[in-house]
């Protein structure tokens, strides 16, 4: 049987298009669905060549536990949040022990939290003067940004650097790194126990 990957993404999706990318024709892993609560966001085009599902939902959905319920039966080997913006509820944490993964834009423990996200992260980044800035991939808990690290890699930043060149930074290492670091943990004993 193949891994099973649900996404989660709330815009732009460049992320989500690498992961479905690298894992398209993959003999053991396969991007079931991805998830979004923007039904305009650019994801749900991205995937289209990749004929993966995608789905939006509400907030109520989102809260109520209907979204949990698709979830439970869809039975995921892995939950990925890959640019994907709301608090994950805690029913749906304790559902997926060690199973829900978020990639965030910066070395955690710096500049996570409620309202870090995207480009605010690489703007603080900046005006701070930070010399390295990077991704971290972590398990996710019922806090923003709060669960065990998984990975991190840093990234240079110089006098001349931007928000923006940040970013573009930022987005090389996450789409270099972000999918192996799945297929690592899909392959880890601990992660395939269900
Ligand atoms: C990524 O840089 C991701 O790390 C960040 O949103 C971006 C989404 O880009 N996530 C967060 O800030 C979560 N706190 P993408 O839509 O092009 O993949």
């Amino acid at each position: 049987m193949k891994k099973k990957i649900v996404l989660f993404a709330s815009g732009n999706g460049s992320n989500v298009e690498r992961i479905c990318e690298y894992f398209k024709d993959n003999n053991t892993v396969i991007i079931d669905s991805v998830f979004t609560n923007n039904p305009k966001a650019k994801v749900l085009e991205r995937i289209i060549p990749y004929n993966v599902s995608g789905f939006s939902f509400t907030k109520e959905a989102f809260t109520s536990g209907a979204l949990l319920d698709t979830l439970k039966n869809s039975n995921p080997d892995l939950i990925v949040l890959a640019g994907f913006l709301w608090k994950i509820p805690t029913e749906m944490v304790d559902c997926f022990p060690k199973r829900i993964i978020n990639i965030h834009p910066a070395l955690l423990p710096k500049y996570g939290g409620k309202g870090m996200y995207g480009h605010f992260v690489h703007e603080a980044v900046v005006s701070n003067q930070e010399n390295e800035t990077g991704i971290t991939i972590h398990y996710v808990n019922e806090k923003y940004d709060d669960g065990a690290i998984i990975f991190q890699k840093a990234v240079t930043i110089s006098s001349t650097d931007t928000p923006s060149s940040v970013a573009q930074k930022v987005h090389q290492l996450e789409h270099a790194y972000f999918p192996t670091v799945i297929e690592q943990l899909l392959t880890n004993e601990v992660i395939n126990e269900k």
